[in-house]
């Protein structure tokens, strides 16, 4: 691999910052100075430097980002702002993809990674990855309306578009309060599934309206609440294993 792509993808900066430090003589291959952008090195076997520190090369990236309104979780979209939009030079060069989508007026934790293997694990129907999201709904949510959720509802599809009903799997739906004068209610739901605005339509379906949406579970890994919308950081090692753990 090439030395500028490992350096870039350990954290020492954009493939231009790379060249500089090549540049600089900082960098060493088993004891050799490099100064060839292109030359290449195997991350697994050889002693890479830069000054004193030694790379330890990192294939994949997992990043945990507090999604704001307003950004698509998409890799590219004509009109809208990505979330990939929000990264870091360095980052965005690692190619990183949103693990599973948000739609545009959700916010919360979302996973960004390059590593498609992990990707398909927390998004596999069989994986049954947990998803727990705050809402704010129009109407008052009521013990009937847990029931429905526990057993499955039907969400309608698009006839028109060839699309059949479909019934969810069992949801938990907690009441965290009502409010009989706006007639609103606060709720958390924690779902398996991730069908298209499915949480939106689950709530259709027995007749309320979701106002306000933020996921803040996947797996046992929770919302760090300290991130501002649009941060996002490096997920631990220990926080990666969170999102696969389940009961
Ligand atoms: N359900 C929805 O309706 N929207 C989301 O963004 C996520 C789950």
């Amino acid at each position: 691999m090439r030395i500028d792509k490992i350096l870039a993808n350990s954290g020492y900066g954009s493939r231009k910052d790379v060249k500089k430090l090549l540049r600089a003589k900082a960098v060493t291959v088993n004891g050799a100075i490099i100064r060839d952008a292109a030359a290449h090195v195997d991350p697994e076997k050889d002693f890479i430097f830069v000054g004193d520190d030694q790379v330890r090369y990192q294939e994949f990236i997992y990043l945990v980002m507090n999604k704001p309104a307003g950004v698509i979780s998409a890799t590219e979209d004509r009109v809208h702002e990505t979330v990939l939009d929000l990264l870091s030079e360095a980052d965005f060069s690692r190619e990183p993809f949103p693990v599973g989508r948000l739609d545009i007026d959700t916010e919360g934790l979302l996973i960004l990674t390059n590593d498609g293997k992990f990707a398909h694990e927390v998004l596999a129907p069989k994986k049954h990855v947990d998803k727990t999201y705050y809402a704010q709904i129009a109407g008052l949510v009521t013990p009937a309306d847990i029931a429905a959720f526990a057993k499955g509802v039907i969400l309608k599809g698009n006839a028109t578009k060839g699309e059949e009903d479909y019934e969810t799997k069992p949801a938990v739906l907690k009441i965290l309060t009502t409010d009989t004068e706006t007639g609103t209610s606060e709720i958390e739901v924690t779902i398996t599934e991730g069908k298209f605005h499915q949480v939106k339509r689950m709530f259709e379906s027995v007749g309320k309206t979701v106002l306000y949406l933020k996921r803040i579970q996947m797996g046992k890994l929770v919302l760090d609440e300290t991130l501002p919308l649009g941060a996002y950081r490096e997920l631990t090692e220990a926080e990666l294993a969170l999102v696969l753990t389940r009961d």
